[in-house]
């Protein structure tokens, strides 16, 4: 067989610890990677299915020079967490959209993917292996990181003959260094992130250190991060590099329609379904920029960010701010879905899986 596999893990896990908790500071947890300790791998070929997954201990990994990620970016990530609820338990929240939404960018990277049962199954042996790095109720929670890569070497661009699902892990809290005060966010006119017809609206690696440089020249004049604007007119929100938009004006929720440009966040679905729950009317549609000063709330989702207000958005020179304090509509639903993958609330959607 090709025995020389582009990947190669680390020794296979021997015992796992019964120590309730890693040794970690729980209260000066950021989005840094503290690496739980294992991860998960498993392999396949071109036109063929995934199968054999195992644990091992985190470690790095051995790559072909030539592997399909390295040269052209052949890879997709996708991240969820699994909390703690306050008697103990572990959960996960809706695992099967991201192992969805692994497979629908599976599809437009050319690559086979796992099946839904086995990256949700993945997903939980990874999540119970590790389970002392899952955060105390109320501490954070353990990011849970699953990557589909194009591991085997080619030289032509063409799709790797090889593939690679990994799953590491890492307990994380905020995501922004701004904790969870209000975000102020920058609308750069040079940058966008993605075009019609590309592959804006898939979880590729492909669109994360494009932005790198706006995010970059945004903090440099003190904003939390960017704002993107659709590529065609330069006129319609699209979203921030880490997370989706909403905007709120009396009733009514607006966010970005997913048109192929904007990635189909997992938070982004369950806070608009909890919003009309909550008597919101919420609209997903095409939202100029000059609606902005029209906005008493604006408010940003995402699995590593949650729900974030922001507390300022600048365009043109012009700094347009929105509503921070008092009863926010954002922290009314981020409450609720915080109930919900906390056990604090009853999830009687089927949202959750225990591990
Ligand atoms: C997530 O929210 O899980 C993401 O994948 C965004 C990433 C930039 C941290």
């Amino acid at each position: 067989s090709q025995a020389a596999s582009s990947l190669r893990a680390a020794s296979q896990p021997s015992v796992y610890s019964d120590d309730e908790y890693a040794d970690v500071d729980w209260d000066r947890l950021g989005f840094g990677l503290t690496p739980a300790d294992y991860m998960y791998v498993m392999r396949c070929f071109k036109d063929e299915n995934f199968k054999g997954g195992q644990l091992s201990r985190y470690g790095n990994i051995e790559l072909s020079p030539s592997a399909g990620v390295l040269n052209y970016g052949q890879g997709i990530y996708e991240g969820t967490k699994a909390n703690r609820t306050e008697d103990g338990r572990i959960l996960l929240f809706r695992p099967e959209q991201n192992a969805t939404r692994m497979r629908r960018g599976a599809e437009r990277m050319c690559m086979p993917s796992p099946s839904i049962e086995q990256f949700v199954d993945a997903v939980k042996e990874t999540v119970l292996a590790n389970r002392r790095w899952v955060p105390p109720a109320g501490k954070g929670s353990l990011y849970v990181r699953p990557l589909l890569l194009g591991s085997g070497p080619i030289l032509g661009l063409a799709p790797a003959p090889e593939y690679t699902f990994l799953i590491y892990a890492s307990p994380v809290r905020n995501y922004f260094k701004e904790g969870t005060a209000p975000l102020n966010l920058y609308i750069d006119e040079e940058f966008v992130r993605a075009s019609p017809g590309g592959a804006g609206g898939v979880k590729t690696i492909t669109n994360y250190a494009p932005v790198l440089k706006a995010i970059a020249r945004a903090k440099n004049r003190g904003f939390s991060d960017v704002l993107y604007l659709d590529a065609v007119n330069r006129k319609y929100l699209e979203e921030v590099s880490s997370c989706n938009i909403f905007i709120v004006k009396g009733k009514l929720i607006s966010t970005p329609a997913s048109n192929g440009t904007i990635l189909g966040g997992v938070t982004r679905k369950s806070i608009i379904e909890i919003a009309r729950d909550h008597g919101y009317q919420v609209e997903e549609r095409a939202i100029p920029v000059d609606e902005l000063v029209d906005a008493d709330e604006v408010f940003c989702t995402g699995t590593a960010v949650g729900v974030a207000p922001v507390g300022s958005i600048t365009h043109e020179n012009r700094r347009i701010e929105f509503k921070t304090e008092g009863r926010l509509v954002s922290q009314e639903l981020y409450s609720t879905l915080v109930g919900l993958q906390t056990g604090r609330i009853e999830d009687k959607k089927g949202w959750t899986v225990e591990v």
